[in-house]
């Protein structure tokens, strides 16, 4: 009997890890579709308009070739994982930011072009699971714990995972005070 509940116990924990790590990005434009209405906080317009929405671009730049060069890499920045890895959403992930996508997969190319920026997941984490409104709802609830469904919370690590030394141009980071910078508040909360 004891036995039998260990088994239960390990097979359940099991499922837990295979839900959980089913998790995909599914691209920032899916968040769009219900967070952009402004009485709502127009959560994609303000994240648009910030630097994260241009990462990608910034790549591109003489400034960014510039580093690449003195690095010693062998291929343009936009080109380079050494880069990419913070400057893409989901770099590294089966179903993140990709550099070889199947041009005849039209589907495929267009959800890599929409991870091609920090986007959404990049903070608050791959989305498959919990963007449907009756998770959202039950999330803000309190029926479902967010990370159950891959939903992050939020807080200073989420950051440093880019925002740190490795970055070639970091800038010291002071979690209290860039927040506010990328702020996108619903109203009233
Ligand atoms: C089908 C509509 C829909 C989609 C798609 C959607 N959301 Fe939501 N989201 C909601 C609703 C509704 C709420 C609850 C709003 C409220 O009660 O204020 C919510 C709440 C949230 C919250 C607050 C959760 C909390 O703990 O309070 C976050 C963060 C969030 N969404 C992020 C995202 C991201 C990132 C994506 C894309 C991967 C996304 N949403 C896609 C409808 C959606
Ligand atoms: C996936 C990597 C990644 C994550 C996670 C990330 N950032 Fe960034 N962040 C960047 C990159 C790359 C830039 C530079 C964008 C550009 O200028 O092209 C940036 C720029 C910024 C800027 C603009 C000012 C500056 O330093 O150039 C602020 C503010 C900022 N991030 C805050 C945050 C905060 C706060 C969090 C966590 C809640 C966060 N970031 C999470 C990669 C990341
Ligand atoms: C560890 C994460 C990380 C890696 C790796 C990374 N970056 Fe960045 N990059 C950032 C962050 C975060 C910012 C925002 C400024 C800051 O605090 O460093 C940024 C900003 C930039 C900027 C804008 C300059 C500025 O002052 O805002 C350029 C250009 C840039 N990166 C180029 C590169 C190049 C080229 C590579 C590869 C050789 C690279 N980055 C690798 C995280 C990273
Ligand atoms: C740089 C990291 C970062 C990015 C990128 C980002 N968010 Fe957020 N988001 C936060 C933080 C930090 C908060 C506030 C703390 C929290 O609720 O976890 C937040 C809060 C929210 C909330 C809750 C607002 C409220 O007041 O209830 C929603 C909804 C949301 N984000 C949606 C989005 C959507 C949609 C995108 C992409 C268009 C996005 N976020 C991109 C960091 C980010």
């Amino acid at each position: 009997m004891k036995k039998m509940l260990v088994l239960l116990l390990t097979l359940s924990v099991a499922l837990v890890y295979a839900q959980e790590s089913k998790a995909e990005y599914t691209g920032s434009k899916k968040c769009k579709i219900c967070h952009n209405k402004a009485e709502d906080g127009a959560q994609y317009s303000i994240w648009e308009a910030s630097p994260h929405a241009k990462s990608l671009e910034t790549l591109k730049t003489d400034a960014a070739k510039a580093i690449a060069k003195k690095k010693g890499l062998k291929t343009a920045p936009e080109q380079s994982p050494e880069c990419l890895s913070c400057h893409v959403t989901g770099w590294g992930s089966e179903s993140g930011y990709k550099l070889n996508v199947d041009p005849l997969d039209s589907k495929a190319v267009r959800t890599n072009e929409d991870l091609s920026a920090v986007g959404c997941e990049s903070c608050h984490g791959a989305g498959s699971l919990y963007k449907s409104k009756k998770t959202m709802i039950a999330i803000t609830d309190g029926s479902i714990k967010g990370e159950t469904v891959g939903l992050t919370t939020i807080t200073a690590k989420t950051c440093t995972v880019c925002h740190n030394p490795e970055s070639p141009t970091y800038k010291p980071f002071d979690y209290a005070v860039r927040v506010k910078e990328v702020a996108h508040p619903a109203p009233g909360k």
